[in-house]
């Protein structure tokens, strides 16, 4: 019943956004540019003309966005647009694929995250990933979030240490499953808790900026629907970039959204207006479902 519920309200929403016609003019687009607003103010990441290669094959052409503190940053579009990859460019995971290289400027408040010099290991800890598919290490849900913060040497007490366990299951939403069972396995958890299982590994360290790479797509609605409203309070905390396959959890999650293509970045725009009045008119025909 519940289920059926949630469902539907996700479906009701999905119609209204693609029953909303896109009217507003759309002014013929310059070849290679990103109509709408990439850039911002303060931002927390500034990247600019980056390039993702895979060995030969080109998979990011000339990318140039921002994201802003505290904003959450949607990331669309059709399958291998390139959407994984330049998420991955932003805390060198693309470092640990064999033939995969990034070129072009990225910037976590003006710092240049590819400076050889730099430790991508607290790089990792300062721009933290959430994965696809919930993947809880091989140990107790304790030390899952324990993790982090002992390799990254930030409690030396074990009274700190329960209090970091504590306070991220807290804000992941999990504290309440899990309190009377954190010695047993990680991977006994529902889909769904071991999502905010990963979710609490990834801000026990204190990152300033999550990047999560559909982090539904193997939840069912209830449980999408705890994550959708997880990211809504993380925000106040953490910036954070979602690609998500979900029109409508882009809708529903972020304020700013990004339109990938063929591994251009087409538009960038409120997200509302991406949805509503889009301004390229691949961007429109993504949404009205044309293609994807
Ligand atoms: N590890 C990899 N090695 C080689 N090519 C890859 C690899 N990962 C992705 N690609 C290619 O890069 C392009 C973009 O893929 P990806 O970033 O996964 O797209 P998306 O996440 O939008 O579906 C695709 O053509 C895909 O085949
Ligand atoms: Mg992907």
């Amino acid at each position: 019943m519940m289920e059926a519920t949630v469902e539907s309200t996700i479906e009701q929403s999905a119609d209204s956004l693609v029953s909303r016609p896109a009217t507003g003019e759309r002014a013929p687009v310059a070849e290679g540019e990103t109509v709408g607003s990439p850039f911002v103010d303060s931002p927390k990441m500034a990247m600019r003309n980056v390039d993702v290669f895979y060995n030969d094959k080109q998979a990011i052409f000339d990318v140039s966005m921002d994201i802003g503190s505290n904003e959450v940053v949607s990331m669309i579009g059709p399958s291998g647009c390139g959407k994984s990859t330049f998420l991955r460019a932003l805390n060198r995971m693309n470092d640990t694929i064999e033939g995969a290289r990034v070129e072009g400027s990225l910037r976590l408040e003006g710092q240049d995250i590819y400076d050889p010099k730099l430790d991508v290991v607290p790089l990792r800890a300062r721009v933290g990933m959430v994965f696809q598919k919930p993947n809880p290490f091989p140990k107790s849900i304790y030390d899952n979030v324990a993790y982090g913060p002992r390799i990254h040497g930030l409690v030396d007490r074990r009274a700190d240490l329960d209090d970091v366990v504590e306070d991220s299951l807290q804000r992941a939403g999990l504290w309440n499953e899990v309190k009377d069972r954190l010695n047993q396995p990680g991977t006994g958890l529902s889909g769904g808790q071991q999502q905010r299982l990963c979710i609490a590994r990834t801000i026990a360290v204190s990152p300033e900026v999550i990047l999560m790479d559909e982090p539904c797509s193997a939840l069912d609605p209830i449980a999408t629907a705890k994550i959708e409203e997880l990211i809504a309070e993380l925000s106040e905390n953490f910036t954070i970039a979602i690609v998500t396959h979900s029109m409508q959890q882009a809708a529903r999650v972020s304020s700013r959204t990004a339109y990938f293509h063929l591994g251009k970045l087409i538009e960038v725009n409120d997200t509302e207006r991406v949805f509503t009045n889009p301004e390229h008119e691949l961007t429109e025909a993504y949404i009205t479902g044309r293609f994807g």
